[in-house]
């Protein structure tokens, strides 16, 4: 999950390494580096810590690489910051080498020294003893013998002008923009300015020289590109433009969800018909937020179209009896399109003759190019490392996959379906709470652990209100089925322990309530989110809070808006960067 950025500009290619870091430092914040070619040799800035800390770096030349870091192998540190300089070569690595420990013992044997915990300077190494003046050949023959996943952009000391990547299993773009040429690990932090793009795939390698970009197969005979203008609003702005990416992203759900609203109407479903009319079963794979998006869907398709749908976090996927069938329909949800986990259990659904729809924000991304078929959500840049506005849009997309579903099958939509144009102005209601949240988050900075409840289709809110919370405000939270508080769960609960219940569903309103007079019966303290009048005036809860009315199949899309905002105002009191939670970065392409 690191980004990799290499240029070739007209003129000193500093700047725009140093641009395109900052907007690709959601894959990673924890060190950076730059290496740039100029007249007397490679200049290198590496330092622990965030791109900004290579702001004062400047070096002339017109051909260079950056890294921005979130670490597997070696803490973080400048000495384990990419680049890696190796005899004449500099490179940067996304991925993980996974025999870079056998690699690593045969070098030293041979009397290499190391100056890196990583796995990224066995192929620094490999390249570097490979190479004869032929760039290309040297990275071709090194990566030969490395094993896991790999996007590498490469430089040559005596080869200004020129930068060899090479793509397996993590992404790899070429394209040109207004600066030059570059290679890159993500769209977005290029999108804003490229002309045109081509991805590169599995075993490819990419080699800029003489002003071209060529693309090479794994036996290095030229491919042949279609080159592409990248969806310009995925164009990422960078994480220090002004105020906290996730409050703005929270922000912007409403216009998200009017976007993807209106490409949804545009989207024509014929190519997928059959396989939406047939489908008898449905495997729903995805990992973190997007998984819980799976989990409404699964709600919406079993309830309105009355088909079974069987969620499996992507990483669990592969690893279970592989059941998918011919006939079966899978969708996989994912905002990046990039996520490692989520394209293997593609490929393997895919094998065992599953047709695969795919959601996600990024239309040019792997899972694009894997699935049969493709919503493409209109998010926009989602740059915080915590999903928000990608989730509602997905929930979004998954509804409106159902309700063509229902049409496929028995020419009849539902009656929510119209219902979904509401969603953004709801949407736009639910921001304007926010100073209730406020107090709620300002009441409980000190809490020490927390549950989200949820029963039916709140459940998804439920586990992704506690997701959000883990992971911005580094509190230990839990989100749960409310029916399973008193299954164990309630022994935690005691004098002031926070319990946030989402009760949105009608049938369900008397047991959620239950399970809070549960709680507050232990002197817990109980939180409830409802856009029912009559539930929220019959709760003992300490703290309650009217949602907007929608129909119930839909309040999923709302009713985590405050449960976002409440994770990013806790992190706020807990003194915390909310776009730069701890441990995680954006864009999972390891496994
Ligand atoms: C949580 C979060 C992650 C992602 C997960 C999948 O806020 O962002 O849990 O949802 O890593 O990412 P995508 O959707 O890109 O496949």
């Amino acid at each position: 999950m690191c980004g990799i950025i290499g240029y070739v500009s007209e003129g000193d290619c500093c700047g725009a390494l140093f641009d395109a870091l900052r907007r690709l430092e959601y894959r990673g914040y924890d060190s950076a580096g730059i290496a740039v070619l100029g007249e007397k040799g490679f200049s290198v800035c590496k330092k622990q810590g965030g791109v900004s800390n290579l702001a004062s770096f400047y070096a002339a030349g017109n051909t260079g690489v950056g890294h921005t870091r979130w670490a597997t192998h070696g803490a973080p540190s400048d000495k384990n910051a990419h680049p890696h300089r190796a005899g004449k070569i500099a490179l940067v690595h996304n991925g993980i080498v996974e025999n870079y420990a056998a690699l690593k013992a045969e070098l030293e044997a041979d009397g290499e020294l190391f100056l890196s915990e990583t796995d990224s300077e066995v192929i620094a190494k490999l390249i570097s003893r490979a190479y004869r003046g032929d760039l290309l050949r040297a990275v071709h023959a090194a990566l030969g013998r490395a094993e896991g996943a790999y996007a590498v952009a490469v430089i040559a000391e005596d080869r200004p002008g020129e930068i060899v990547a090479a793509r397996y299993k993590s992404p790899l773009i070429a394209g040109c923009g207004r600066e030059g040429l570059f290679v890159c690990s993500d769209i977005p932090a290029v999108a804003a300015g490229a002309g045109y793009i081509a991805k590169a795939e599995d075993g490819e390698f990419v080699r800029i020289a003489d002003g071209e970009i060529c693309f090479y197969d794994r036996d290095l005979r030229p491919v042949p590109k279609v080159f592409f203008r990248p969806q310009a609003d995925l164009g990422a702005a960078p994480s220090d433009a002004g105020g906290y990416c996730m409050r703005r992203e929270i922000g912007e759900i409403p216009a998200a969800l009017r976007r993807t609203f209106c490409a949804l109407e545009k989207t024509d479903f014929a190519p997928c018909a059959r396989a939406l009319r047939g489908a008898k079963r449905i495997f729903a794979v995805a990992c973190g937020t997007a998984y819980h998006s799976a989990l409404a869907f699964r709600d919406a398709a079993e309830r309105d179209v009355g088909v079974p749908v069987l969620c499996c976090t992507a990483g669990e996927f592969r690893y279970r009896p592989p059941l998918t069938e011919r006939g079966d329909l899978v969708v996989a949800v994912s905002q990046s399109g990039e996520t490692a986990d989520t394209l293997e259990a593609v490929r393997l659904a895919k094998e065992r003759g599953g047709y695969v729809v795919a959601v996600t924000n990024a239309g040019c991304s792997s899972l694009a190019s894997l699935a049969d078929f493709t919503l493409v959500m209109r998010a926009g840049a989602e740059i915080a490392v915590a999903a928000t506005k990608s989730y509602n849009c997905q929930l979004l997309c998954l509804w409106y996959l159902a309700a063509e579903m229902l049409f496929f099958k028995r020419q009849k939509y539902p009656d929510w379906f119209s219902s979904l144009q509401k969603l953004p102005s709801a949407a736009e209601e639910t921001i304007s709470l926010f100073s209730e949240i406020d107090r709620i988050a300002d009441s409980l900075k000190d809490a020490a652990a927390m549950y989200f409840l949820g029963r039916g289709a709140d459940e998804c809110t439920a586990r992704e209100g506690a997701l959000k919370v883990k992971e911005i405000a580094c509190v230990f939270a839990e989100g749960l089925a409310a029916g399973e508080l008193k299954h164990g769960p309630l022994a935690l609960v005691r004098e002031g322990f926070p319990v946030f219940m989402t009760a949105t569903q009608p049938p369900l309103f008397k047991k959620c309530e239950n399970a809070l007079a549960e709680v507050r019966s232990r002197g817990g303290f109980a939180a409830l989110f409802s856009q029912s009048e009559e539930a929220l005036s019959q709760s003992c809860a300490d703290v309650k809070v009217r949602l907007p009315a929608l129909p119930a199949a839909l309040m999923p899309c709302i009713a985590v808006i405050p449960l976002q905002y409440f994770a990013y105002r806790m992190c706020l009191e807990r003194g915390l960067d909310p776009d730069k939670p701890k441990n995680l970065a954006k864009s999972v392409t390891v496994e």
